[in-house]
């Protein structure tokens, strides 16, 4: 497992605003696609193209197309819907699946709920959408599910992390071909398992049911 913390100012300064208290539900669910669409920028920085033939209008040249068999983006519900767009943006071949993992909030577990993707995952390149890797239980059960489907390569785009979360994806995805990138390892997990100083409940925020 690789974690990249993408260090730009723009990822700074829409992080920064995203935690604050006071940034409204639209203005959360717009900046968290910007922010989306700039972590999906290096989160991409290995997708796999092929070499094309086209002509320009002066010329024929060789450039590069997204190649087959398409990536797969798949967003766990219910907040990680909120950063579909902002990575198709930037993947428009992709195909999208979906999962559906719940926390018990007393235990901290995860489990699945809903899943809908392609049974076989081999030669795939799946991206993985969830806001916040907290303890890493949901992300580490969903890649799981992805790596037994088949999928060789799979990177987690999370707007944020908490170090214990990032231990134990370190050791329960040890030597597994994962990535994930994050715009920032916070401090610490609190005893109800949100991030410090984080930004709250993402999906909470997102969808204004705070
Ligand atoms: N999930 C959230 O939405 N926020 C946290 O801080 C932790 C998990």
């Amino acid at each position: 497992m690789r974690i990249h913390v993408v260090d730009h100012p723009l990822v700074a300064h829409k992080l920064t605003t995203l935690r604050d208290r006071r940034t409204d539900s639209p203005t959360f669910r717009r900046l968290a696609d910007e922010l989306v669409t700039l972590l999906a920028y290096e989160a991409t920085r290995d997708v796999r193209t092929e070499q094309v033939d086209i002509d320009t209008p002066v010329t024929t040249t060789t450039g590069v197309k997204l190649s087959h068999p398409r990536p797969l983006v798949v967003p766990i519900l219910r907040a990680g819907l909120g950063m579909l767009d902002g990575m198709v943006r930037l993947l428009p071949t992709a195909e999208v699946g979906f999962l559906g993992m719940i926390r018990n909030e007393e235990t901290l577990e995860a489990s699945t709920y809903a899943t809908r993707m392609p049974e076989d995952l081999s030669g795939r390149q799946v991206y993985v959408l969830d806001p916040m890797l907290a303890t890493g239980g949901t992300l580490v059960a969903a890649i799981r599910e992805l790596i037994a489907r088949g999928a060789d390569d799979v990177t987690a785009v999370v707007l944020l992390a908490a170090p214990e979360g990032v231990e134990v994806m370190e050791r329960e995805l040890a030597g597994a071909p994962v990535t994930v990138v994050t715009a920032a390892v916070d401090e610490r997990l609190n005893e109800s398992g949100y991030i410090v100083p984080g930004l709250g409940d993402a999906g909470d925020r997102m969808y204004g049911s705070a």
